[in-house]
């Protein structure tokens, strides 16, 4: 094995899984999922399949982490199941490709410091976002958030992110709160809410199956689970800590966050006229800016929080690229550094073209995050509820203080819930790639 940490405190693990859960998905990606996806009724179903569906998968990853003690490859024969490896492996390419793209879109935030600080897109938020979203400063900008996350992995400063963490995760939360209390006194602010918060019963009784997959899709990806984040995370656990309760107050951080996002982005595209749903990949990045434009003091707010939404960003990009690291260096034995260098020159150039043309990276985010996230899910709730059962119940239920059918109805909505809605999911965002590749790129 090669050279493990482990966890400082307890506030530590929660943080640093926190930190990985809370990022470019809760307020880049789910406000225009939502907005794209029918607002309220999106919500709701969103909202039942992280609680249902994601967080049964997160605690299997959890649960296979502790129990191996080990990187997301090893960790399946060091419990006995080699044949699952494989799991390990779709992970791995996973975090892969997300991390290529994720790049791309942190290359976005740190020029929105620099266009807060000038006051670049002041007046001018849709032509700001274009020149930011491609093109060789977008590459660049790529490559210098890439050379930020490698420095931290690869220097293996674990202490230096669970410090930043205690202080990130608060300043992020209070930021944004004050952001959605000024959106609430903007003149759009009541049909913001309206859109986003008030579902329409016959509306998501007729939609709920055609939200499921784009939903899906973003609860794996917010709880960064499908990829063996937590499984590596958990790796590093002890065994009278109650997995129920770290995934629940995980789930329920990260959740607040994307929330909180979204009662800043719906007022605000509704003052400024944009409509749900045509704002595209970049309707977060554009509503934002329009506000700091229009806020007193905006250009103060607008770093400020650009700088707390990249260091939230670069926390998850961490927890991926330690995935993709300590899976190279157990395997290969190679020094950390080298493996660090190695991984980053890799996500860079296969993340390219995403960073040229905003179509490609559409087609990565459906393929890494629509398909083989969600892939990574289903196997995880197979192997979890059919195969590894006994002995995950028996790892489950160390450090748990709850009510003891608490077990065995995880697995029992793993076994049954969790695969039917995976597989289903799956099938629609496999047909709904093919469509996406034919039009955005044949
Ligand atoms: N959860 C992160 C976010 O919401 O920004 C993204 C992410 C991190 C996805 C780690 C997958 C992952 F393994």
């Amino acid at each position: 094995m090669g050279s493990r940490e482990t966890w400082a405190t307890r506030l530590g693990f929660i943080l640093a899984a926190i930190g990985s859960a809370v990022g470019l998905g809760n307020v880049w990606r789910f406000p225009f999922i939502t907005a794209e996806s029918g607002g309220a009724a999106f919500l709701v179903v969103y909202l039942l399949l992280v609680a249902f569906i994601g967080l049964p998968v997160m605690l299997v990853e959890f649960v296979i982490g502790r129990e191996s003690k080990q990187n997301v490859v090893d960790a399946f024969p060091a419990i006995g199941y080699g044949n699952w490896k494989a799991i390990g492996v779709i992970g791995s390419i996973t975090g892969f490709i997300i991390l290529s793209y994720y790049s791309v879109v942190g290359g976005w935030v740190i020029q929105y410091i620099f266009g807060s600080l000038t006051g670049a897109y002041t007046g001018s938020a849709e032509a700001y976002f274009g020149q930011v979203s491609s093109g060789l400063n977008t590459a660049g900008f790529d490559l210098l958030f890439i050379l930020l996350v490698a420095g931290v992995v690869g220097f293996g400063v674990r202490d230096g992110l669970e410090r930043a963490a205690k202080l990130l995760v608060p300043s992020v939360v209070g930021l944004m709160l004050f952001l959605a209390v000024y959106a609430a006194t903007l003149p759009g602010a009541a049909e913001g809410y309206a859109y986003y918060l008030s579902p329409n019963l016959a509306t998501l009784r007729s939609d709920a199956l055609a939200i499921l997959p784009a939903a899906a899709g973003q609860a794996f990806f917010t709880l960064s689970t499908g990829v063996g984040v937590m499984i590596t995370y958990g790796s590093y656990l002890d065994e009278d800590r109650s997995l129920l309760r770290d995934g629940f107050v995980i789930m329920l951080a990260d959740t607040c966050i994307a929330v909180l996002a979204g009662l800043i982005v719906f007022p605000v595209f509704f003052a400024q006229g944009i409509a749900p749903g045509d704002g595209g990949i970049g309707a977060t990045f554009v509503s934002l800016a329009g506000a700091f434009t229009t806020l007193p003091g905006g250009r103060l707010v607008g770093t400020v929080f650009f700088v707390i939404l990249l260091l939230a960003a670069l926390t998850s990009a961490f927890s991926i690229l330690e995935v993709i690291v300590s899976f190279i260096i157990d395997t290969t034995g190679i020094a950390r550094s080298y493996a660090t260098a190695g991984s980053v020159a890799g996500i860079f150039i296969v993340g390219l073209p995403t960073a040229f043309d905003l179509q490609y990276l559409t087609v990565y985010d459906a393929i890494a995050n629509n398909v083989l996230l969600l892939l990574g899910g289903l196997l995880l709730a197979l192997f979890g509820g059919w195969v590894y059962a006994t002995d995950a119940i028996t790892e489950f239920s160390k450090g748990l203080t709850s009510p003891q059918f608490i077990p065995k109805l995880w697995i029992w909505v793993l076994r049954v819930p969790v695969v039917v809605v995976l597989s289903y999911v799956l099938y629609q965002n496999i047909l709904d790639v093919i469509q996406t590749i034919q039009t955005s790129l044949l």
